[in-house]
């Protein structure tokens, strides 16, 4: 694991997406995976800068997002789509079709993520963005005895309920289940880009790199992983 501390949002925020237009440029049909919160916000924002300005092209990529809340659709605010189309998918040339986030509204949702895992097989990704949680979680796989191994509806921590209702109008509005990646194909990804800011997350940053590698710890399993780059701001790194 490669660590690397910048002194704001802003500047790790902007490392990120030279990464990201590395990646890119070097493979414009790679296959990236993407992930929704606060913290990849900067990164979206600069991508569609580079897009606009600097020619980025993004027409032939494939992205694969980590989760999305069951019962919500596209046209939620809350929805991880939305966001995603808000943030991103609408301020570059990619092709929709090629955007893949888990269905909210699927009638069977352990079906869709059964798919989900077969669709994740079959577009290895490239290169994996992700954020932690508070708690030390990654998608929506949640602290636990064991690790979630597979694509899977999850059942949210009040914790994490509790930390996401900034993006609702009522902690009540947030829905209790979400659809997420599994650990393993978390870790299938050949490249893993982790972004880390803020004090808030100082805690979590340091038992992800620090501590032991437990379920208790879901992002701790990345210290397995063979290509794992954590951008962070001096904030969230200042303990370790
Ligand atoms: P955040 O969420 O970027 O909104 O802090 C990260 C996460 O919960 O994975």
């Amino acid at each position: 694991m490669k660590i690397q501390i910048y002194d704001n949002y802003e500047h790790m925020s902007l490392a990120a997406a030279k990464l990201l237009e590395a990646q890119i440029r070097l493979k414009p049909n790679a296959v990236l995976g993407l992930a929704t919160g606060s913290t990849p916000i900067g990164l979206y924002q600069e991508l569609g800068r580079l897009y606009r300005e600097e020619n980025l092209d993004f027409s032939e990529l494939t992205t694969i997002n980590l989760d999305e809340y069951v019962g919500l659709g596209p046209d939620h605010p809350g929805s991880y789509r939305y966001f995603m189309d808000q943030q991103l998918f609408s301020q570059v040339n990619i092709d929709y079709d090629s955007t893949y986030v888990p269905n909210g509204l699927a009638d069977d949702p352990e079906e869709e993520m059964a798919d989900y895992e077969a669709l994740c097989d079959y577009l290895p990704r490239d290169l994996q963005v992700l954020g932690i949680g508070h708690d030390g979680h990654i998608a929506f796989c949640e602290p636990d005895d064991s690790f979630a191994t597979y694509c899977h509806v999850a059942e949210l921590l009040d914790s994490t309920i509790a930390a996401n209702k900034r993006f609702f109008r009522s902690k009540e509005e947030v829905p209790a289940r979400a659809l997420s990646m599994g650990i393993k194909q978390i870790l299938n990804a050949k490249k893993i880009l982790m972004l880390v800011n803020g004090e808030a997350k100082t805690a979590a940053l340091k038992a992800m790199v620090t501590g032991p590698v437990t379920p208790k710890v879901p992002a701790s399993i990345l210290q397995l992983h063979p290509d794992v780059l954590v951008l962070c701001d001096e904030a969230a790194a200042k303990e370790l």
